[in-house]
């Protein structure tokens, strides 16, 4: 993998477990996720809607919307409750040394 393709969200000792960052870039902000000490990225823009995802509540490995409370599966982005439908886009994740990337493209 080259490395142009990774994208640098944060230390990990800046997400603690449960916790939800906001990574803004060019083509759209990230929601970088911390479940139980394991990393996760996905689009942080709701499907249904203006709304960010990292303002939102980890539930149960999912990922609730404060604009309708429709839910995203964290880990594979599919819509796990109504009003949400159309899946969100997840990004791997690499962490290497304290540094966690998104993997891009
Ligand atoms: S904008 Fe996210 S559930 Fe409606």
């Amino acid at each position: 993998m080259a490395d142009e393709n990774l994208f640098f969200l944060c230390k990990s000792a800046d997400l603690a477990p449960g916790s939800i960052l906001k990574v803004e870039r060019p083509e759209g902000a990230l929601a970088v996720y911390n479940l139980d000490g394991e990393f996760y990225a996905t689009d942080d823009r709701c499907t249904h809607g203006l709304a960010s995802l990292s303002n939102g509540e980890i539930i149960d490995g999912e990922i609730e919307c404060t604009m309708h409370f429709g839910t995203f599966d964290i880990k594979t982005g599919e819509p796990r409750q109504s009003p949400c439908s159309v899946a969100i886009k997840t990004y791997k994740v690499e962490v290497r040394d304290d540094d966690v990337f998104a993997i891009i493209g």
